[in-house]
């Protein structure tokens, strides 16, 4: 299968991004909200939203199911198991669900989880490292580079793929795989990154106390329910967000595990919306964000501020939000605070996963812009597998 497959990229000629060729003084100006369809017309939803983005977004709670049982069937052992650390080697949609994973996992991970995102391997891996090597397509230059290091330094090692070059490279090595089929975008796999990854770990024992991936799957259901394109926007927390990041750029913050659930949010609103957004984490954002929001004055009212929280949440972590409103509160009038729900950490970061994913697909349909393609990422991968040659560590 060819890497454009994946990312819905058809056309070589398709340059997004480019600036219309048009006398029209308009072309520029930021968009109006009588431009915007509106999210309650499912025809409008559906001619934007051609490869049914929404209905990828629903199908989480299958996923999740489907991974655990994917994990169960064929769970760590050996040198697998009796590890000190273990190293994720994954980019973009496929790297984020380790990085869930170990907001969710926190204090009870037995051994330090590392997300590698980049070419080769992290320093400081020993032989008792656990490499896991992630890539929904199996063609990421960055994770088989790495994958190809930890192979020839004979590293306990597991590749998550749904094939490509990774498959191939874990069958010929020997090495464990776990394979998922779906053929949609790695973003869209978001079930199946948190979900195996998760239970492989609490399976082998290296999450303390996990949680249970079942209720997980129910509060997801409810959340989807809850936000789903047939609730009008009047009833629709995820319609009414798209509504206010629409025209402004959406910053989301957002403290341990929620910290990794608002970069989850940003990287869906870049991907989905094709637009301009940010993350900080919190207490991070305390010591320099917080000073940054005076200058332009005139991009005042350009930014959208998403606080993600958790009702779990540290008290001090709870206090210093409730600090930042004293001080901010009046002048950064553009926010929102978005609660986790859910009976267990899993749950909410799932929850609150499956919540800004649906308010990015319907930032996308207001913009008009459909969700699924990735069109400049997949030319980008495109044309430097042209400049280095398709061998993945030549393309460092
Ligand atoms: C596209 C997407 C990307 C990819 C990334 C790595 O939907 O999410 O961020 O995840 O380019 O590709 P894979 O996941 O195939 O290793």
């Amino acid at each position: 299968m060819d890497a454009r497959d994946f990312f819905g990229y058809k056309n070589p000629d398709e340059e997004p991004g480019r600036r219309p060729e048009t006398d029209d003084e308009d072309a520029d100006r930021p968009p109006l909200f009588e431009d915007a369809v509106t999210l309650d017309d499912p025809e409008a939803v559906r001619r934007i939203d051609t490869s049914d983005m929404l209905g990828v977004a629903a199908q989480l709670p299958r996923q999740l199911a489907q991974a655990r049982r994917i994990a169960t069937a064929d769970p760590l052992t050996g040198r697998q198991v009796d590890v000190d650390a273990v190293a994720v080697l994954a980019m973009g949609g496929s790297a984020i669900g380790a990085e869930l994973v170990a907001g969710v996992a926190g204090e009870r991970l037995r051994v330090p989880l590392i997300v590698h995102r980049d070419y080769g391997l992290p320093g400081g891996l020993g032989p008792r490292t656990l490499v896991i090597a992630a890539s929904h397509s199996g063609e990421t230059v960055e994770t088989l580079s790495g994958f190809g290091l930890a192979r020839e330094r004979d590293l306990p090692a597991v590749a998550i793929t749904t094939g490509g070059r990774l498959a191939a490279a874990a069958t010929d090595g020997g090495v464990p795989l776990l394979r998922y089929q779906m053929a949609g975008q790695p973003r869209a796999a978001i079930g199946y990154g948190v979900g195996i990854l998760h239970e492989l770990l609490a399976g082998a024992g290296l999450i303390r106390d996990p949680d249970p991936v079942g209720p997980a799957i129910q509060a997801v259901e409810y959340l989807l329910e809850r936000h789903a394109p047939t609730v009008e926007t009047s009833a629709n927390p995820a319609k009414q967000l798209a509504w206010s990041m629409f025209g402004r750029i959406p910053v989301v913050y957002g403290h341990g595990a929620m910290a990794a659930v608002a970069h989850r949010w940003k990287t869906q609103l870049n991907e989905n919306a094709k637009a301009w957004s940010a993350w900080e984490p919190m207490p991070e954002a305390n010591h320099n964000a917080i000073e940054g929001s005076l200058n332009p004055r005139e991009l005042s009212d350009a930014l959208y501020v998403i606080e993600v929280r958790d009702r779990d949440e540290p008290t001090e972590i709870a206090e210093r939000y409730r600090v930042v409103e004293e001080l901010l509160g009046e002048r950064a009038t553009n926010r929102s605070t978005v609660w986790a729900e859910g009976p267990s950490g899993l749950a909410r970061v799932l929850g609150a996963v499956a919540q800004g994913d649906l308010v990015s697909v319907y930032l996308a349909i207001l913009y008009q812009t459909d969700p699924t393609p990735v069109t400049l990422l997949a030319m980008l991968k495109e044309r430097l597998a042209r400049a280095t040659g398709s061998n993945p560590t030549s393309a460092r």
